[in-house]
């Protein structure tokens, strides 16, 4: 079928050109009658599946009550139950709660939050970061150079420190961490002194920057530095969090505190909503009318948040994602010791990276990951991301309610495409 594009702006990076019109769990079907094996989630979106029934309710039903009851001029149920069922879920010390639109606004509301509590002007990011599009949140984002080409002067205040990457450097993770920490501590002696430093900002799984899980140790290291100095830790589980990685949010692993956690993506499978979590102490230092918002706290998007969360419980998707997620990368560990051009397979529940390199040179190598790809979409209906600073990593990131035979079909579709790649 034909359809007329040219009115639609081209700057969105297209993964297909398909043109779908339903989605139901793992798949979804394009306007031409074709079904594809959807391991994208919308970008790691739809947790409990395309279009799950129990969450298109709860938004239709809201939607025929009231559907933008904005927060500055009332509150609402939806809000009410929303705060009483992500305070079930978080950890027991963030207990209070600030609702946005997307990931990037919610990480500008941590950002600005931690600003406003300890009164100082530094952010420290780490190499291979995403967290957003937006001036503030592209200054944060170190992934991939096309985020801020052309975009610069970025606003300041933002430092970067190296990322424990152990596959990269070519250490072990206890290496790599010991590194990462002593490089943290230059960057606080050399360039933002830590009066100055508000907060420090990580993913505990990167997430644009190529999937890969900071190891505990460094997490640990991190609230450690973050105590000493009196600098807030903010974590971002948008894209880990609400059960993608076999927890509710991934920094549990490390047994760690965040002062802030940003949420968004996973939070309302699909309606956009986001949030930042926090103490009550901190959250009562935000003066009044600092900060807020038209849309967030949406009365739809807190329906849909408060379902989602419903339904992760009722259909234990945390622990299906520890489940299937291990299933996940027993399979790709497996390909790996078939196909040397899989360099790296790593990841935590749903969560999964397989780094792509010439075998040859030890090199990222992105054009064999497009390859594959292309292959997977084109003859095998499966839908793939890929992520990572050279572009050279697929990211296997299905919806949390996908079963055995699923990732046994996605497994299979994708070393036939390996396969057609190689040759
Ligand atoms: C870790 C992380 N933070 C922030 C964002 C920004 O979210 P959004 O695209 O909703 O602004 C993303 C988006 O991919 C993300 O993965």
């Amino acid at each position: 079928m034909d359809y007329d594009l040219s009115h639609i702006a081209p700057v969105w990076g297209r993964v297909t050109n398909l043109v779908v019109e339903r989605g139901e769990g793992c798949y979804v079907y394009t306007t031409d009658g074709q079904n594809y094996l959807d391991f994208t989630s919308g970008i790691g979106v739809v947790n409990t599946g395309h279009s799950h029934p129990k969450i298109v309710k709860a938004i239709q039903d809201q939607a025929a009550q009231i559907m933008h009851a904005q927060v500055n001029c009332y509150f609402h149920p939806p809000l009410i139950r929303l705060s009483q069922a992500l305070n079930e879920i978080t950890p027991p010390h963030l207990d209070t709660f600030f609702f946005s639109n997307s990931g990037a606004e919610a990480v500008e509301a941590s950002v600005k939050l931690a600003r406003h509590y300890t009164r100082r002007p530094n952010i420290v990011v780490v190499q291979g970061s995403f967290h957003g599009r937006t001036a503030q949140t592209m200054a944060m984002t170190t992934a991939k150079t096309v985020y801020r080409v052309d975009y610069q002067p970025l606003p300041g205040g933002v430092f970067v420190a190296p990322f424990p990457y152990a596959y990269r450097y070519g250490m072990n993770a206890e290496t790599v961490t010991n590194f990462a920490l002593r490089e943290l501590d230059l960057i606080l002696h050399t360039q933002t002194a830590p009066q100055e430093t508000a907060a420090m900002i990580i993913e505990p799984v990167l997430g644009e920057g190529g999937y890969v899980p900071a190891p505990p140790q460094f997490l640990q290291g991190l609230r450690r530095i973050c105590d000493e100095h009196g600098i807030l830790l903010i974590i971002d589980e948008v894209q880990s969090g609400f059960g993608r990685t076999g927890k509710f949010f991934a920094h549990e692993y490390a047994g760690i505190q965040a002062d802030i956690m940003v949420m968004a993506k996973g939070m309302a499978s699909g309606f956009p909503i986001s949030g930042i979590a926090s103490t009550r102490e901190i959250m009562s230092k935000w003066q009044v009318g600092t900060h807020g918002g038209t849309y967030g706290g949406n009365a739809m998007g807190c329906a849909a948040a408060e379902a989602t969360i419903k339904v992760i419980k009722e259909e234990k998707l945390v622990e299906n994602a520890a489940e299937r997620g291990g299933q996940l990368l027993d399979g790709l560990t497996e390909l790996q010791s078939r196909f040397p051009v899989l360099g790296d397979v790593r990841g935590l529940g749903l969560m999964v990276g397989c780094e792509f390199v010439n075998p040859a040179t030890g090199q990222p190598d992105p054009i064999i990951t497009k390859k594959v790809v292309a292959h997977a979409l084109e003859q095998e209906h499966l839908l793939l991301l890929t992520c990572g600073m050279y572009a050279n990593t697929v990211r296997w990131i299905p919806p949390l309610v996908v079963n055995e035979a699923q990732i046994n079909e996605g497994l299979r579709k994708f070393e036939q495409a390996l396969m057609a790649a190689i040759q």
